[in-house]
């Protein structure tokens, strides 16, 4: 008998915890997790259809850097000594539109906030929760990209970050690495793992002589290219030479209209010091893993600052990205296994592509 109830209370037990969770009817026929989270579909749609036109383009591209930019502003250290310490992912760079964007770090960041600023009117959101979900929204554009998780509740930003807390390409491996610790934590894998997002960019203002220079060979694909294709050895600059932050590229020469490719100072130096050489060369044709990793990496960036603990869970309302291009990591063409400059003691995953020998700079 005691055994009957025992089962009983146990079959109770699992299905309470195999429930799926209740949704509730949104207005416009949608369902979602919470009621809050209603409003976001047709901004969804919106931002979409009026300013990604549901690709992996320059807007998205722009976006996903705004996310960055808005929420990394943030400094403890700097509250600690009482001084004006930013709000991190607060939409203080939507709030303040003639102060952050200004700021040379900052190049090139107004086009984005120029792009997201009319959804604030026509939408009921905070500028915060906007630059996180557009960035959400916008990358789901992008093939093999994760769904990232999206959080509402962010608080209006009541005044600018500071100047000096966005990292330049220029910097150091060992100032990049304590800014973004200081920020919230992030440890040198997370920084790489966020690094991932320079698989979908391309330079408009390193080089001021030329546009859309782009960081590895497919810009418009959220797949390991970048990690292979910055360990290549540089031969030359796509524009001209001596801008700050910018080292010489494995592919200078564009194809046809194409601008050729562009290299950071601060991604070489990620892919060759040895805080960081490992995570980076360990992302190399390991889709799933980077993609884990930049999503969970990104949770942490669209929350620095705020109290999260009272947000609410809409990643539903996040788009199912496009699936995963299905080829593998690449060579570029004329480059073979001679061109890799490897910094990771590890032995080079092993590209189909090509057998030949690894050069090593492994001091
Ligand atoms: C060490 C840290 C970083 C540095 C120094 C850095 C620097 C840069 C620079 C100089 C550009 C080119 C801007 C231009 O000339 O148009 C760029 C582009 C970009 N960055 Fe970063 N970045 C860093 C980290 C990140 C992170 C963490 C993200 C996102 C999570 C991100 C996303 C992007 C995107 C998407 C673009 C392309 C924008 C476009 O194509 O218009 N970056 N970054």
């Amino acid at each position: 008998m005691a055994f009957k109830y025992l089962f009983a209370f146990v079959s109770l037990i699992s299905v309470v915890v195999a429930a799926p969770p209740r949704l509730v009817n949104c207005p416009d026929g949608n369902k979602a997790s919470n009621a809050a989270c209603c409003s976001l579909f047709a901004l969804r749609d919106d931002l979409q259809a009026n300013l990604f036109d549901n690709e992996c383009g320059e807007d998205t591209h722009e976006v996903v850097r705004l996310t960055f930019h808005d929420a990394i502003a943030f400094s403890p250290a700097l509250k600690r000594q009482g001084k004006p310490a930013g709000g991190g992912a607060d939409g203080s760079m939507l709030v303040f539109p003639t102060v952050e964007p200004n700021f040379g770090a900052n190049n090139g960041i107004i086009d984005s906030v120029d792009a997201l600023t009319p959804f604030l009117a026509s939408h009921k959101i905070s500028p915060g929760d906007l630059i996180q979900f557009a960035g959400a929204v916008g990358i789901s554009n992008c093939p093999g990209a994760p769904r990232l998780e999206f959080l509402l509740g962010r608080p209006n930003a009541t005044a600018p970050a500071p100047d000096g807390l966005i990292p330049e390409p220029s910097d150091s491996i060992t100032k990049i690495l304590a800014r973004f610790n200081d920020a919230a934590g992030f440890t040198p894998e997370e920084v790489v793992a966020l690094l991932a997002s320079h698989t979908i960019a391309r330079a408009d203002k390193v080089d001021p002589t030329i546009n859309a220079s782009p960081f590895d060979s497919t810009p418009f694909t959220f797949d390991t290219q970048v990690f292979l294709e910055v360990l290549l050895k540089g031969t030359g600059f796509p524009g001209s030479a001596n801008n700050s932050g910018e080292v010489e590229s494995p592919l200078p020469l564009g194809k046809g209209l194409n601008v050729g490719q562009m290299r950071l100072q601060s991604d070489f130096a990620l892919a060759r010091d040895p805080r960081t050489a490992c995570t980076w060369q360990g992302f190399i044709n390991e889709q799933e893993k980077m993609s884990a990793a930049f999503r969970a990496a990104m949770a942490k960036l669209a929350v620095v600052g705020q109290d999260s603990r009272n947000f609410i869970d809409c990643s539903e309302v996040v788009p199912i990205p496009k699936p995963a291009v299905k080829k593998p990591a690449t060579f570029p063409a004329t480059k073979t296994r001679r061109d890799i400059q490897q910094a990771c003691p590890l032995p080079f995953p092993n590209l189909a592509t090509d057998p030949g020998a690894v050069e090593t700079i492994i001091p």
